[in-house]
């Protein structure tokens, strides 16, 4: 499969460059399941197929989840095989190789993803690829590879940028109020341009790398939001991790839903900014903020990519995850705008806030105006959709209105609309006019 027309090329869509491959590779999120939440370096081929064959088992992949892909831990940690200087599969964990794991996957109609980092070393402390990208990339070829995800661990020191961009830290904040570095610090002056840093082009290298195999790769940029990869990511990548890793915990989707909302500019068809693997089903979240983590990483337009065990992920869970209209706005081929905040809420400024990011937002897609109102307090409390703050509607319109949630029509509305959201929970509604006039 897939062999012919496996070019990528570099094309000016709207202001920026993007990294476009010509069968439409990238131009949507990506959508699949990755080992590292649900694993973390505990992986093996049976975990990956049985993660495979579960995407196919519970309607994941009817629902457009097509990627199944390895993160870290999957090589022999010693080093590369001495003749070839490829990398290798670890034997143990993969019996088959990754070669005959791809085989397998690709029987199922899925698509098989690997992990590296652009230095000598992967975050947890494997052989890596900076300055063997031609090598690897064509061994990920042969074996048939659709995805890579390119991490930012141990950077040799010739690689190192000249300054650095402040990047806020959750589990280490002092450095950053109110979006400005406070700490000193080597911080690039405001207006430094990044696209011509060193990470710009470690990254850039294994893009080449890969636009050079007879496949494409769709390829996802692991560098935290740091170097300024906004100003290069939707050029050098089909998507661009903003933010260092989400954990298993509210305060993680609020901190990233908080930083990603000064990101939504840079979204369209092919230029998406990443917010990280999706925590849903891993037992840290309540139902509510499950609904919220998945609702607004799918209205962001950010790649959806399972990070449980679907085997053990509660019913709940995985009907969030398969949420038929969150992942048409996600995947929708006409509409490339994320949804974007029309008011603030708690916190009423529209300032960096990691606990209160923006409440209330809305979208355009094919299925009509998404509507999503999300209670960052501790307290259930009734919010309003008033439609004259909201962009695409008129004040004093009717519209029929579906709850996202229940599937339920809610009959016409007119002027708007005041529903009661539990603590952490997001209340979220279609919009579409004359249909129930
Ligand atoms: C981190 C990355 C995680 C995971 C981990 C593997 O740098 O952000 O998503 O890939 O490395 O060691």
């Amino acid at each position: 499969m897939m062999m012919s027309l496996k070019t990528a090329f570099l094309v000016s869509a709207s202001a920026v460059l993007a990294l476009e491959w010509s069968d439409g590779t990238g131009k949507l999120p990506a959508l699949g399941w990755n080992s590292w939440n649900a694993y973390h370096c505990d992986i093996n081929e049976t975990r990956i197929l049985d993660a495979a064959n579960a995407i196919v088992k519970f309607g994941f992949k009817d629902a457009g989840y097509e990627y199944v892909n390895i993160d870290d831990c999957w090589s022999v940690k010693t080093g590369r095989d001495r003749r070839t200087q490829q990398l290798v599969p670890d034997p143990k964990r993969f019996p088959s190789g990754i070669s005959g794991v791809a085989n397998k996957i690709h029987a199922l109609g899925l698509k098989i993803g690997i992990y590296s980092s652009a230095g000598t070393r992967t975050c947890a402390g494997y052989p890596a690829s900076i300055g063997y990208e031609s090598i690897d990339a064509a061994t990920w070829a042969a074996w048939g590879i659709d995805y890579l995800k390119y991490d930012n661990c141990n950077v040799p020191s010739n690689w190192t940028d000249a300054c650095n961009a402040c990047v806020y830290n959750l589990n280490n904040p002092n450095n950053y109020v109110n979006g400005t570095c406070v700490n000193s610090g080597n911080y690039c002056p405001g207006g430094y341009d990044y696209t011509r840093s060193n990470s710009a082009k470690r990254y850039a290298i294994m893009r080449d790398a890969l636009q050079a195999q007879n496949r494409t790769i769709q390829y996802a940029l692991c560098s935290w939001g740091s170097a300024g990869v906004e100003q290069y990511g939707n050029a050098t990548g089909n998507s661009w991790r903003m933010s260092d890793d989400i954990q298993d915990g509210f305060k993680y989707v609020t901190s990233i839903l908080n930083m990603n909302s000064f990101n939504l500019n840079d979204v369209d068809f092919w230029g998406h900014p990443d917010a990280d693997m999706l925590e849903v089903g891993n037992g840290g979240l309540s139902v509510a903020e499950e609904r919220t983590h998945f609702a607004f990483w799918a209205a962001m337009k950010s790649p959806l990519l399972i990070g449980t065990n679907l085997y053990a992920a509660s019913d709940e869970a995985k009907s969030i995850l398969l949420n038929k209209y969150l992942l048409a706005f996600n995947q929708d081929n006409v509409y490339g705008a994320p949804a974007k905040p029309w008011k603030w809420g708690t916190n009423p400024d529209f300032t960096f806030n990691a606990t209160n990011p923006a409440e209330f937002w809305s979208g355009e897609s094919q299925q009509g105006t998404l509507v999503l109102m999300m209670n960052t307090l501790a307290v259930s409390r009734d919010m309003t959709a008033n439609f004259g703050e909201i962009p695409s509607l008129d004040a004093d319109g009717s519209y029929k209105v579906l709850d996202v949630w229940t599937g339920e029509d809610l009959g016409s509305i007119t002027s708007s609309l005041t529903v009661k959201v539990a603590s952490h929970d997001t209340a979220a509604f279609l919009f579409t006019s004359g249909l129930s006039q």
